[in-house]
C-alpha cells in the first residue's frame, strides 16, 4: 500500500538520486526523461514494497539506490525496437483480453526440436492463430534430472542443445513482428544446485550462502517443518536437504529445497537476492520476452510458525518487481503460477502485481463437470470467482506440463453438499481408471500416503477418453471423446481471458509412456503428457478430416476462426444463466456493445432446456449460431446434442 510518505520520500529520493541515475542514459536525454516520468509514477510504489520488507535494515537505502540504478542500466540499454513496443503497449495495456489473442505452450525441444526448428513452425503458429506463445524453460540447466528445466543454470543462457541467447532474441523479434508475444518462464523462487550463485555458496563464499536458505544444523528446519506441505510428497515430506558439498562448520549445510533437491530457494529476507533476480529479470525483458510466468510464487518468502506459502511479504517481492518492470521494461508483464486455494489465487492478481494468473479452479472444475455430468461446482465458481479487477485477465487453459490438482475450496464443495474430501478421492480415482466405469487414462501423481491426496496426469485427449475408445474400438465411444475435447475448448475460448492451447492438444495427442524408459523421466509421471509433437498425426488431421485428429483439428479451428470473428468475448465481463438444468452451462458474454450467449453441455446424452432463459438473457427470439445455423428461441425448449457447445448472438426480431 502506498501512503502519503512514500509519495513525498519518493520525490526526495527522485531529485537526490536523479542525476546519478540519469548518468546511465549517457547524454540520451528523451529516454532520460521519460525514465524520470516513469519514476515519479511508480517510484512510490516500489518505495512502498522495500521498505515494507527491508526497511528495518541500516543499509536500506543503499540497497535501494543500487536497484534504482540497475533498473536506469536497463531502461538505457533496452533496444529501440522494445522501447517502441512499451509505447504500444501504454496505449492498449489490456491487449491480453481481446476476443483475438490466443495462447499456445509447448516445450522447445518437444515441439520443434530446438530454437531454429520453432522458427520454422511460425508459420503453423499464425495458422493457428496464437499471439502469445509460452516457450517452457529453455536455460542452461544440470544434465539429468532437472525438472523439465525449472532447475536454472544460469538465467542469462539458452541450453546449448536448443540454441544461444542471441538466437533467442532473434525469435522474440521474429515471434513479435509476427504479433505474438514471446513469454518465458521465470523461475525466481529457486536456482539449480550448480547456478553460479550455488557453486559460490558451495565454496564458502559468505555473500553467496545467504542468497540462499542455509543451516548448519537442524534447529531451524526443524522449527519449520511441521507447518510445511510437502509439495512433492513422493521424495519424502522433508522440506530440507543436507548437502555435504556446501563448506560449513559441520562439513556440509542443510539447504531449503521446497521442491526437488537440487532447486535451492533463494532467501528474499536478503535483499541481494531481490536485487539479484531484479537483475536477471531485466536482463530477459531486454531480449524481447514480453510475459514473464512467475513460476511458484506462493514460496517466496519463509516465516517461521507459518505455512510458508501465500505469504503477505511474498506479494511484495511481486510488487517491487513489478514496479521495477514499469520503471525500465513497461512492456513487461507477469503471469503468476499460483496453484493454491482459490481465496489465495485472486490475491495474485493486480496490475500491480501480475495482470495474468492461470485460472486452475476453472481448469479442475471443467475435468470434475466432465465427470460428474453435472456443472454446479463449475457454475458455482463462475459466478463467485472468476470477476477480476479491471486490467487483469485469467489465463484459460485445460492442462498445462503439470498435473491436475483438485483446487477447488472445500467451503464451497460443502455448499454444494458435497464432501470435499471424498470428492477428490472419487475424481483421482475416475481420471485414473481406478474407479470404474470411468473414460479416461491418467496416471497418479505425487500420491500422499498421509493425507490420501494425489493428482493426475494425462493429456487432454487420453483424459477425455479418445485413448480409451480407440483401444476398445468402439465408435460411440469415440465420438462421445472427441464432443469432449471440443466442449471444453468452447469453455476455454468463450469465457473471458486469454485461452492457452497446450501444442499438441489441438491434433488430440495420446499419453506417452516412454518415459518410463528414461531415467531422467522415469520417476515423475508428468512427462505422459509432454509428448513429442507428432507431425504425422498434424498430417492426418489436415488430409482426414473424419479421422479422430482430423475432427479435433477441424473442430478447433472452427471454433477459433468464430471467436475471432466474436468482439462480444472480449473483455472479461460474464454473467452467468440459469437453465434449471444441473447437465448445463449457460453464460452471458458482453463488451461493449456487442452480447452473446454461450452453452455448454456436459452430458453423454442429448438435453433439452428451456428457451425462456435465453430470450431473456439474449434480449432476443432468434439467435444465430457459430455454425451459421439459425435458432428460434420462441419455442419452450431447445434441443441440445450430448455435449453441445453453442455460441449464439442475437438476431433482429423478424419484422
Ligand atoms: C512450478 C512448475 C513445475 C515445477 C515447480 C518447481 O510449479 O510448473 O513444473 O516443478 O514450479 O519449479
Amino acid at each position: 500500500m502506498v501512503a502519503a510518505w512514500h509519495v513525498t520520500e519518493s520525490g526526495r529520493v527522485r531529485r537526490r538520486l536523479g542525476p546519478r541515475l540519469a548518468a546511465a542514459f549517457a547524454g540520451d536525454e528523451a529516454r532520460a526523461a521519460a525514465f524520470d516520468d516513469r519514476l515519479e509514477r511508480h517510484l512510490p510504489h516500489l518505495l512502498a514494497a522495500l521498505h515494507e520488507l527491508y526497511g528495518w535494515r541500516y543499509d536500506f537505502f543503499w540497497h535501494l539506490e543500487q536497484i534504482l540504478e540497475l533498473a536506469a542500466r536497463a531502461a538505457a540499454t533496452r533496444p529501440a525496437e522494445l522501447a517502441a513496443l512499451d509505447a504500444a503497449r501504454a496505449a492498449a495495456p489490456t491487449w491480453f483480453q481481446d476476443h483475438r489473442a490466443l495462447g499456445a505452450v509447448a516445450y522447445v525441444d518437444r515441439f520443434a526440436g530446438d530454437l531454429a526448428g520453432l522458427r520454422a513452425r511460425l508459420p503453423y503458429l499464425r495458422e493457428l492463430g496464437v499471439t502469445y506463445l509460452h516457450l517452457m524453460p529453455l536455460f542452461r540447466s544440470p544434465p539429468g534430472e532437472n525438472d523439465g528445466g525449472y532447475a536454472v543454470s544460469d538465467y542469462r543462457a539458452v541450453d546449448p542443445r536448443l540454441g544461444s541467447m542471441a538466437e533467442l532474441s532473434e525469435l522474440a523479434c521474429a515471434l513479435r513482428r509476427a504479433g505474438i508475444a514471446l513469454v518465458l518462464d521465470f523461475v525466481l523462487n529457486h536456482t539449480a544446485d550448480d547456478h553460479p550463485w550455488a557453486e559460490a555458496a558451495k565454496r564458502g563464499d559468505a555473500d553467496a550462502q545467504a542468497l540462499y536458505w542455509m543451516f548448519d544444523d537442524r534447529r531451524e528446519p526443524d522449527r519449520f517443518q511441521p507447518y510445511l506441505r510437502a509439495i512433492f510428497p513422493e521424495r519424502g515430506g522433508d522440506a530440507f536437504t543436507w548437502r555435504p558439498d556446501v563448506a560449513g562448520p559441520q562439513g556440509g549445510k542443510w539447504v531449503w529445497t521446497t521442491f526437488y533437491p537440487f532447486q535451492w530457494d533463494l532467501n528474499y529476507r536478503n535483499p541481494e537476492a531481490l536485487a539479484a533476480i531484479a537483475g536477471e529479470m531485466l536482463f530477459l525483458a531486454n531480449q524481447g520476452v514480453e510475459v514473464l510466468r512467475l513460476d511458484a510464487v506462493p514460496f517466496l518468502w519463509k516465516e517461521p510458525g507459518t505455512s510458508c506459502e501465500n505469504r503477505p511479504q511474498a506479494h511484495l517481492v511481486v510488487e517491487a518487481l513489478n514496479a521495477l518492470a514499469a520503471l525500465a521494461a513497461p512492456a513487461l508483464l507477469f503471469k503468476s503460477e499460483a496453484i493454491v486455494h482459490p481465496d489465495e489465487v485472486v490475491r495474485w492478481i493486480g496490475v500491480e502485481k501480475s495482470r495474468l494468473s492461470y485460472h486452475p479452479l476453472l481448469m479442475a472444475l471443467l475435468w470434475e463437470a466432465l465427470a460428474t455430468g453435472e456443472t454446479r461446482l463449475l457454475a458455482d465458481a463462475l459466478e463467485r470467482r472468476h470477476a477480476l479487477p479491471e486490467g487483469t485477465a485469467w489465463v484459460t487453459y485445460l492442462r498445462g506440463h503439470d498435473d491436475i490438482g483438485w483446487g477447488f475450496a472445500d467451503e464451497d464443495a460443502r455448499r454444494l453438499g458435497l464432501d470435499p474430501v471424498g470428492h477428490r478421492a472419487f475424481l483421482n480415482a475416475f481420471y485414473t481408471g481406478r474407479r470404474q466405469p470411468s473414460f479416461a487414462r491418467g496416471l497418479p501423481f505425487q500420491e500422499n500416503p498421509r493425507t490420501g491426496d494425489a493428482r493426475v496426469c494425462g493429456t487432454l485427449a487420453s483424459l477425455a477418453g479418445l485413448e480409451q475408445a480407440l483401444a476398445a474400438e468402439d465408435p460411440w465411444a469415440l465420438d462421445l471423446a472427441l464432443r469432449r475435447i471440443l466442449v471444453l475448448h468452447g469453455v476455454i475460448l468463450t469465457v473471458g481471458g486469454l485461452p492457452l492451447l497446450y501444442l499438441g492438444d489441438e491434433i488430440a495427442q495420446l499419453n506417452d509412456y516412454g518415459f518410463r524408459d528414461d531415467p531422467a523421466h522415469a520417476g515423475d509421471a508428468r512427462w505422459v503428457h509432454r509428448p513429442r509433437f507428432a507431425d504425422a498425426r498434424l498430417a492426418t488431421a489436415r488430409a482426414d478430416p473424419a479421422s479422430p485428429e482430423g475432427r479435433v483439428w477441424h473442430g478447433l479451428m472452427a471454433l477459433l476462426a468464430a471467436r475471432r470473428r466474436t468482439p462480444a468475448l472480449g473483455g472479461t465481463e460474464l454473467r452467468l444463466v440459469e437453465t434449471g438444468n444441473p447437465h448445463l452451462l449457460a453464460y452471458r458474454r458482453r463488451h461493449g456493445a456487442a452480447r452473446c450467449l454461450v452453452l455448454a453441455s456436459f452430458s453423454p446424452l442429448p438435453q433439452r432446456l428451456p428457451s425462456a432463459p435465453l430470450r431473456l438473457a439474449l434480449d432476443a427470439a432468434r439467435a444465430v449460431g457459430w455454425g451459421g445455423e439459425g435458432l428460434d428461441l420462441a419455442g419452450d425448449t431447445v434441443p441440445l446434442e450430448p455435449y453441445a457447445f453453442h455460441v449464439l448472438t442475437p438476431l433482429p426480431d423478424a419484422a
